[in-house]
């Protein structure tokens, strides 16, 4: 992620893990300037399976200044079981604007590779994202799919059949062109 960031010119400051391979909350707070935009935080983090206590996450949180949001990676979420370590913040939100939290659908469903998953965050800043997505960037196929396993919404369904159609228009077509000739 940060590799993909910086692609698109931002700067990334990386915070080394702490002895017991996980998240050093106190180091990442240390860093944050007036110009940092996004915090990622992996919890469980991947690839250390480490547990960032919802407590030391909260209180991290209300310390970043206004302007800095928090993206908290949850794709590792259905593996752990709920404890005073580890509470979702998909599950138990935080009334903060500033949170972002993503799932994908590539682990749990054994989908890896097709890329579905989803982010949760407040209206204001789903807006602000939204400018950013690029149409297309889930396919026909990684729909279908979600729509097999009854992952996505009846809006998506709906494109998902087109979009099958559409497909299935085409490969009649490819076809015809190709018996021709
Ligand atoms: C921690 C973490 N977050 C996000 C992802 C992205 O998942 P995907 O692009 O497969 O939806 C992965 C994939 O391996 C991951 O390990």
């Amino acid at each position: 992620m940060a590799r993909y960031a910086a692609t698109t010119g931002a700067g990334i400051v990386s915070v080394p893990l702490t002895a017991t391979f996980a998240h050093d909350l106190d180091g990442m707070l240390a860093k944050i300037g007036p110009s940092t935009g996004l915090v990622y935080v992996c919890n469980p983090n991947n690839p250390t399976a480490s547990l960032t206590p919802r407590k030391d996450l909260e209180t991290f949180i209300s310390k970043m200044p206004p302007n800095c949001r928090v993206l908290i990676d949850e794709a590792y979420h259905h593996f752990v079981d709920p404890s005073a370590s580890y509470v979702s913040f998909l599950d138990h939100p935080i009334d903060d604007e500033r949170v972002i939290v993503m799932r994908t659908y590539s682990k749990v469903y054994g989908m890896a590779g097709l890329r579905l998953g989803y982010g949760v965050t407040s209206p204001a800043l789903a807006k602000q994202m939204n400018t950013f997505m690029t149409s297309g960037s889930v396919n026909a196929v990684v729909v279908r799919a979600g729509v097999t396993n009854g992952l996505v919404t009846d809006v998506v369904r709906s494109y998902a059949i087109l979009a099958t159609w559409t497909i299935a228009a085409w490969l009649i077509a490819a076809r015809v062109v190709m018996r021709r000739r």
